[in-house]
């Protein structure tokens, strides 16, 4: 072991102490793996992006490690990856993740997580353990709602219908920005990490591309690549008012702050009215993750016709479910309204609605099974930058071993 040779062992405090550090060591390593009740996005805006933490029995708010020191092959179900991305996107309502990036971190304590498929909450799909080192932590973003898919194009198959490039004036592009440029189009489309694109219709779907460059404004953002588009529906992003939209069994509408994901000025006010008309019962589920803790400004209600959906999330942060299983009322009509309270801004907040079919007899949250977006191929996972983990393993186990004497 490295220690041995950075810290004098004739003192025998000191090896007293390394025996101590050596016992920890072995001692949380030997921990079990633990179903965990909840993730949570460290940092701003923390909605759709961050670094996933989780409680344990015996810690609380710990970062999830990407990789660690005692990382070899027989324990590949422990190494980061895009499905574990993937499921902590989809715990808070998203389709999945857009950008995987380690971030080199040495300070003691960290959780090292794989996916189980077997947890009680069957959408949070993770077990966690306590690991004392880590050498990468990740950062993840999540897939923004409206996401279409990833494609590519040629001379004679354009993609987008009348596309044409949005002029951004003095703004970088990323998705928000676009959005707005392109609010009066159904569609638009990032490519070559700085075009911003408004399309009035889709092309060929089947031409499947490679997004994997980060947005001019946002490198936690996917802007295509150099021969392919990230594209988007323009209703959804941010938008305030939306016209009376029904919701379709199995298809789930997104419903996002104004100026989503970014903050939004506490004095607006926004409606959106969603219709429910299906001949059969079906499983409800409403999953909003917001941050109302710091700002206890906005008002934010669901309610419904039939009163069986009710919910009015403030004064606390993070994913609020709401199931209804089987949703009893074959039609109503789900009234979301943001009202204007005290001054000041407010963080965003993602709602996402599905009517599930065909779930009477299976558990209401199977989310797994819910289809896939429309071919996603641009795999988050190629955008592990491995060049930010420069710390080497020793270092990590010196750090630690530094902080804890
Ligand atoms: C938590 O701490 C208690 C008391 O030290 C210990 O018995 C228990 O095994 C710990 N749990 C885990 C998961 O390490
Ligand atoms: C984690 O470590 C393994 C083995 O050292 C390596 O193959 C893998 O690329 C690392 N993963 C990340 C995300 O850095
Ligand atoms: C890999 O990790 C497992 C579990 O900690 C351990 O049992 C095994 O001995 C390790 N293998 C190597 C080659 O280090
Ligand atoms: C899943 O968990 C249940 C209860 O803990 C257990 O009975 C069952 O065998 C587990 N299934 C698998 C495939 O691990
Ligand atoms: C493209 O634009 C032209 C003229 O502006 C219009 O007539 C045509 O319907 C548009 N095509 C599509 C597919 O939107
Ligand atoms: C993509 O951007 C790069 C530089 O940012 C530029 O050199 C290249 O020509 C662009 N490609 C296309 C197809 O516009
Ligand atoms: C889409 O593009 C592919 C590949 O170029 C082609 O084979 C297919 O016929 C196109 N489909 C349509 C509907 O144009
Ligand atoms: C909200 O307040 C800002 C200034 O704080 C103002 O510019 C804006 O017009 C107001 N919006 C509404 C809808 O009242
Ligand atoms: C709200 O956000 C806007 C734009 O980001 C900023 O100019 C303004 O100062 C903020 N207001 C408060 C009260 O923080």
């Amino acid at each position: 072991m490295g220690l041995r040779t950075d810290i004098g062992v004739n003192n025998s405090g000191y090896t007293m102490r390394l025996l101590y550090i050596c016992l920890l060591l072995v001692a949380s390593s030997s921990a079990e793996f633990e179903e965990i009740s909840d993730v949570t996005f460290d940092g701003e805006p923390g909605i759709w992006n961050g670094a996933p933490t989780v409680d344990l029995e015996n810690y609380t708010h710990v970062q999830i490690c990407a990789n660690h020191t005692s990382w070899n092959a027989t324990m590949t179900d422990t190494y980061w990856n895009t499905d574990m991305a993937d499921t902590i996107c989809q715990y808070f309502g998203f389709t999945g993740s857009m950008i995987i990036e380690v971030m080199d971190f040495a300070a003691p304590g960290f959780a090292m997580c794989k996916k189980e498929q077997n947890n009680t909450d069957s959408r949070l799909q993770l077990s966690c353990k306590f690991l004392e080192v880590c050498v990468g932590v990740p950062i993840i973003s999540c897939l923004l709602p409206g996401y279409e898919g990833c494609y590519t194009q040629t001379a004679t198959d354009p993609f987008f219908t009348n596309g044409s490039l949005a002029d951004l004036g003095d703004q970088q592009v990323n998705i928000q920005t676009c959005a707005e440029a392109c609010s009066d189009s159904p569609y638009l489309g990032l490519t070559n990490g700085s075009n911003c694109i408004c399309g009035s219709g889709l092309g060929n779907r089947s031409l499947v591309g490679d997004c994997d460059l980060g947005c001019q404004g946002d490198d936690l953002q996917q802007c295509g690549g150099e021969e392919a588009t990230s594209v988007y529906s323009a209703s959804v992003i941010g938008q305030c008012e939306s016209e009376r939209v029904e919701i379709i069994p199995d298809q789930p509408h997104y419903i996002t702050s104004p100026n989503f994901p970014d903050i939004y000025e506490a004095n607006v006010s926004c409606s959106w009215i969603l219709d429910i008309n299906v001949p059969l019962f079906h499983d409800l589920e409403i999953i909003t993750t917001f941050d109302f803790e710091d700002d206890n400004i906005q008002h934010l209600d669901i309610s419904s016709e039939s009163d069986l959906v009710e919910l009015t999330p403030a004064g606390t942060s993070g994913t609020t479910v709401l199931s209804r299983t089987p949703y009893s009322t074959l039609q109503d009509t789900i009234t979301v309204s943001l009202t204007p309270s005290s001054g000041g801004n407010s963080t965003a907040f993602v709602m996402k609605f599905t009517l599930m079919s065909n779930t009477m007899y299976t558990p209401a949250n199977d989310y797994t099974t819910a289809p896939p977006p429309e071919s996603t191929t641009s795999k988050a996972g190629q955008n592990v930058n491995l060049g930010k983990l420069a710390m080497s393993a020793g270092l990590g186990v010196i750090l630690a071993a530094i902080l804890l004497v």
